[in-house]
């Protein structure tokens, strides 16, 4: 089939490399010519396992293409996604001026019948909108091509975002007609043979589906850590908490862990986007709104720590930073924790060194010439002349660091951990003393 993809951000690169993987002839559109030029030498912008290769093979082959030229995009693909970035307004609601900008540009350069597919994450409505804007833009050009507009949102997680498309729990699409039903089924046919894996239904549910998946997800996180900071001030371990209700099948072990907040493109968006489309329809999402604000506070959690250890007086004091993208496998810095812990320290005036196995160039851009940043080429370079230790993401290469270095190089032996990766006990062998999220005593009764 041929398909053309506009947006080559993560879903897009993702969706149209994963698609040219399987045979399907695919175009990738973006109005970034640099990124354009880039990605035909198999230059990756993001960081994504496995993205690479598959990206690089399938150009060789000519079945993956890229380009500038929107006529040329629109005329290639029967199928038309788009999947470009919905970021958030002021007011939190998803801001669809590229969607809605790609969907003219459709209507303009339409000569045949064509699939329209929102792979963003957009509210509920938006089809019906992009259908408008379609066909205002056909009628001003005297054009009656029939055109079908279909949401088939995406569940990738980045970092592992290859493997969630070739091996999807499920995809959602949402259509009333039969013809675009039709296209989808082959088009989704290679990752759909040993058993049914599409979900057809309407358009506004499977717009709603993405939302609801995604609060949910958000939901069990903000619920975790409300628990965990609870934990604190009992004198319970949240990891004993989290494995006695996650043996519980209809609860179960993902997405329960505590920590120092959500972050990412995905659920901060999605649940704001979700409050504001709520609001607009009269309905007051307490929860969502819930969701938000612990998630919010949890970003504060470990700079709260750090402050009460040394006694509110953090001038002067150097931070050792293990962590900066909001979680492992991906150099995303979008709405990370390890921001917000950062900025109230300088403005405490203390400093960071900090190291990323990935993430170090995406600081280095939000962060040029900050002063009382300092990026470590290592785990240990950070360390050196420290007064603490920090975590903030939980990279395979922190779960088992060497304690006697760790002890011997800060100033001061404590270590503070927004991902529960240690026991105290080990660490308090090598007289390290321990903060964690939800764990041991609450900390105001430590001291
Ligand atoms: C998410 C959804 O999982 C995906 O289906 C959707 O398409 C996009 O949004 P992503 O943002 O890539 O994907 O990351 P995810 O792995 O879901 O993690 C999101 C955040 O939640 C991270 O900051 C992570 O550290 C945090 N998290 C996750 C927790 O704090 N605890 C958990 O138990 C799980």
């Amino acid at each position: 089939m041929r398909i053309t993809i506009f947006g080559t951000g993560y879903v897009g690169l993702v969706t149209g490399a994963c698609l040219a993987e399987v045979g399907h002839h695919v175009m990738c559109m973006d109005v970034d010519q640099n990124k354009i030029d880039r990605l035909r030498q198999g230059i990756i912008p993001i960081y994504e396992p496995g993205l690479e290769p598959i990206v690089s093979h399938n150009t060789e082959s000519g079945r993956l293409q890229f380009t500038t030229d929107v006529a040329e995009a629109v005329t290639f693909g029967d199928l038309q996604f788009i999947a470009v970035g919905t970021p958030s307004d002021e007011d939190g609601s998803a801001d669809l001026k590229y969607v809605l900008a790609v969907a003219g540009s459709i209507g303009e350069h339409m000569d045949e019948y064509k699939v329209v597919i929102d792979k963003s994450t957009v509210p509920v409505g938006t089809a019906d909108k992009v259908r408008n804007t379609i066909s205002e833009k056909l009628k001003a050009r005297g054009v009656s091509t029939e055109f079908d507009v279909v949401s088939n949102p995406e569940f990738l997680k980045e970092g592992a975002a290859v493997a969630d498309f070739m091996k999807p729990d499920r995809i959602i699409v949402g259509t009333e007609t039969e013809r675009p039903r039709e296209l989808l089924r082959e088009l989704y046919y290679p990752f759909n043979r040993n058993h049914e894996r599409v979900l057809f239904m309407d358009v506004r549910s499977a717009e709603l589906t993405k939302y609801a998946a995604n609060a949910m997800l958000a939901t069990k996180i903000s619920f975790m850590n409300e628990i965990a900071n609870l934990a604190e001030r009992l004198g319970a371990d949240i990891e004993n908490v989290r494995r006695g209700i996650g043996s519980d099948p209809r609860i179960g072990y993902h997405f329960i862990y505590p920590g120092c907040g959500y972050g990412g493109s995905c659920f901060p968006k999605d649940v704001k986007a979700l409050a504001r489309t709520a609001h607009e329809y009269d309905y007051d999402a307490r929860l969502m709104n819930a969701v938000e604000a612990v998630n919010n506070s949890q970003k504060y959690v470990l700079f709260d720590k750090v402050s009460h250890y040394f006694k509110g007086d953090l001038n002067g004091k150097t931070v050792a930073l293990w962590g900066l993208s909001f979680k492992p496998k991906t150099d995303d810095m979008r709405e990370a924790p390890s921001r917000v812990l950062m900025e109230k320290l300088w403005a405490a005036g203390a400093s960071v060194q900090a190291f990323d196995p990935e993430a170090m160039e995406e600081t280095q851009k939000i962060y040029p010439d900050q002063p009382g940043l300092q990026l470590c080429g290592t785990k240990e370079q950070a360390l050196k002349g420290a007064d603490c230790l920090v975590i903030c993401t939980e990279w395979k290469e922190f779960r088992s660091p060497d304690f006697e270095q760790i002890a011997a190089a800060i100033r001061f032996p404590v270590v503070f951990d927004g991902r529960n990766l240690y026991d105290e006990q080990m660490l308090g062998r090598y007289g390290l003393s321990y903060y964690a999220i939800g764990r041991g005593l609450n900390q105001f009764d430590r001291t």
